[in-house]
């Protein structure tokens, strides 16, 4: 069994920038990390699906880092419009799982039998998706050097019309859908698409592949939770079981 956990939408600032929500987002995000750890089975690794930083400061991504090699297994980053590319890369890059030359955040790694691949859905300067012909050719290049692999992929913003939202389409056209789409079903290996972006749960299918979004650990951003769980972060784990396929279950951090 290969387990991912996913985290998303931290949204995290320093405290010396003096605003009241910082300490309470940082020690959110803290108590995800010690509850991940605690798990057993433990997770093979962690993905954040993007906007890890409220302001996209060096600064914040020092502090998100901090907290996130607490981890006791390998941990992912994808940017989300509230990151910024160039500071994300500066502070992550030590890592190694970034592709050095291109200015995206676009790259692939095996977790056990997963291979996972980010996306980077990112258009600066704006709050919706957007995915170039030089971003949709690099996933269709990494997708094919490994066809028989079960393939998950993780993006900030959901590639999918949630119906019910005020803003159903999170990317510039529907074009950009379409042609990502396109790529999917050149692709049946892909089995999942994990997302954030929304701060609540959806799920969706896309040709055949199911995806969804995650609730925020930004609490106090996350949408449609009782008052009860003002303090509950919640994060989800997706375990794929060899012959059987996908599991996700939404977890409670005590
Ligand atoms: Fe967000």
């Amino acid at each position: 069994m290969t387990i991912i956990a996913q985290i998303s939408d931290t949204h995290l600032m320093d405290v010396e920038s003096g605003d009241v929500r910082a300490p309470k987002r940082i020690e959110w995000l803290r108590r995800c990390v010690r509850d991940i750890n605690r798990l057993d089975p433990g997770p093979d690794a962690v993905i954040h699906t993007g906007d890890m930083s409220q302001h996209g400061s060096h600064a914040e991504y020092i502090l998100a880092r901090e907290i996130l090699t607490e981890l006791n297994m390998p941990f992912y980053v994808t940017p989300g419009n509230r990151d910024s590319r160039t500071a994300l890369r500066k502070v992550f890059s030590q890592d190694g799982y970034f592709q050095s030359d291109s200015k995206f955040l676009q790259y692939a790694v095996d977790v056990g039998t997963i291979y996972l691949v980010a996306v980077d859905s990112v258009c600066e300067g704006s709050r919706m998706g957007e995915l170039c012909d030089n971003r949709l050719g690099d996933l269709d290049k990494m997708l094919s050097g490994k066809p028989n692999s079960p393939t998950v992929l993780f993006m900030h913003h959901p590639p999918f019309e949630v119906l019910t939202s005020s803003e159903p389409l999170q990317f510039g056209s529907r074009d950009i859908v379409q042609k990502f789409t396109d790529i999917l079903r050149r692709h049946p290996q892909i089995t999942q698409i994990f997302c954030g972006h929304a701060h609540r749960s959806f799920m969706s299918d896309l040709a055949d592949t199911r995806a969804l979004t995650v609730p925020s650990i930004a609490i106090d951003l996350r949408l449609d939770f009782p008052e009860t769980m003002d303090d509950t972060p919640v994060y989800q784990i997706h375990s794929l079981y060899p012959g059987h396929g996908f599991v996700s279950e939404t977890r409670f951090v005590a």
